[in-house]
């Protein structure tokens, strides 16, 4: 009881946290020219050499090559970092920071999915506010203004070129260490599907479900605006109507181009409104079992909404008009109990299992324990969960 009381403390505080934040939007290339509209503008600032954030994966797809190609073509010369790894940790950061900073990097490109852009942001933060990047964790940490941050994303889920946010892990605990600053938004992103068309089936269904995590849990939340609700309404639409398509269909551009648009109008509504349970047991599972942060959340998705629905049934209702899965003459309750079916229909067809093969049973107090703890004074959802009600979801999990 107390500590639900802290919880709607820090949910108000929330609220007003959320209402002075500026409302910043990265400038936004979108479509098949994307690329090379956002090379052109980078030049037009005068960088004179671009530190490129990247993995090898995006390396090997070809993908880094036609944007060192574009960037060749505006006369921006460039240098790669390309050891970022998934869930990237804090030696990634320290490395790609050593290595971009001795070639001289005036600005920085993140070219890739939600580990790269992340790297790359908590690398632009770290360039130009000394000390030990331990110190940017946190919420506004960051003193001065980063190296000037760009973003091309490569995958249509984090939306991380629209948010506030960038997770890093302890490279020891694996533990997710947040920094959360508007400083770190980057101020140009291009929405690009032509370099989505290679991403494989099995990242094109979790990285995309995360999206929707993101919409989903930022209407849940309590700090919801009318702005929030309008990006996370496209997104619930888009996503309902393109992720299977782009997943049967890797070369289905629009079907590419409008999930790259509702990752980044879920990226805008979540960075200002907060994820929630979801969220927290993704994290942990990551933590725990190295789960991709997309399948993770994909996984938790519909336990966490059953567990909610008694809170939040008119909230699931709107998103089940918006998605298309309302019937007519249904009640409320019963068009929110078929937004949670159709959440889970839409994960069933894009070959989203409903347990996890690693999840172990002996470990789910200790995750249940770092659910709640990272839920706790963070994210306004609209019901609490204790120890007992989470460890009782994760049972649902279990393979
Ligand atoms: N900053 C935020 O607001 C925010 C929000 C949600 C998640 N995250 C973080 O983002 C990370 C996950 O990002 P992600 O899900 O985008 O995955 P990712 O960046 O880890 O990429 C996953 C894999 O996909 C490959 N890949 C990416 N694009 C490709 C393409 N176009 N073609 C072929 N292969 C491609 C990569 O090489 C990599 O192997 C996690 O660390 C998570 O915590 C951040
Ligand atoms: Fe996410």
């Amino acid at each position: 009881m107390l500590k639900e009381f802290a919880h709607n403390r820090a949910v108000g505080l929330g609220k007003a946290v959320t209402k002075f934040l500026p409302d910043r939007v990265p400038v936004t290339f979108v479509g098949r020219g994307a690329t090379g509209e956002l090379c052109e503008a980078i030049a037009a600032t005068g960088t004179e050499r671009l530190g490129i954030v990247t993995d090898e994966g995006l390396i090997a797809a070809g993908i880094v090559d036609r944007v060192e190609a574009a960037l060749d073509r505006v006369g921006v010369s460039w240098s790669v970092f390309s050891g970022v790894q998934p869930d990237p940790t804090l030696t990634q950061v320290e490395e790609g920071l050593a290595q971009l900073m001795a070639k001289g990097c005036d600005a920085i490109l993140a070219v890739g999915g939600g580990s790269p852009i992340d790297t790359a942001k908590v690398i632009a933060a770290a360039a130009t506010n000394p000390g030990p990047i331990q110190k940017l964790e946190g919420t506004l940490k960051v003193k001065q203004p980063t190296l000037p941050l760009y973003a091309l994303p490569t995958t249509a889920g984090t939306g991380s070129e629209a948010t506030l946010a960038a997770v890093v892990s302890d490279p020891q605990t694996h533990q997710k260490k947040f920094i959360l600053d508007p400083k770190i938004l980057p101020s140009m992103a291009a929405l690009d599907p032509t370099l989505m068309i290679g991403l494989p089936p099995h990242i094109t269904a979790a990285t995309g479900m995360d999206a929707l995590t993101h919409a989903v849990e930022s209407v849940l939340a309590r700090t919801t605006t009318a702005q929030t609700e309008a990006w996370a309404r496209m997104a619930i639409r888009a996503i309902f109507s393109s992720l299977p398509r782009a997943f049967a269909q890797g070369d289905d551009m629009v079907a590419r181009k409008s999930m790259a648009l509702a990752s980044f109008y879920a990226g805008l509504a979540f960075t200002r409104t907060s994820v929630g349970y979801v969220h927290a047991i993704a994290h942990s599972l990551g933590a725990f079992y190295g789960t991709p942060h997309g399948l993770g959340n994909a996984i938790a998705l519909v336990p966490v909404l059953e567990f909610s629905l008694e809170a939040a049934a008119p909230r699931m209702a709107m998103m089940a008009r918006w998605s298309g899965i309302a019937r007519e003459g249904m009640s409320e309750r019963e068009q929110a109990e078929a937004f949670i079916a159709g959440v889970g229909e839409l994960s069933g067809s894009i070959g989203i299992p409903s347990t996890l093969d690693r999840l172990q049973a002996d470990d789910l107090p200790a995750i249940a324990k770092q659910v709640v703890a990272e839920a706790h004074m963070n994210y306004p959802v609209p019901r609490y969960m204790v120890q007992g009600d989470c460890e009782c979801l994760l049972k649902g999990l279990l393979p």
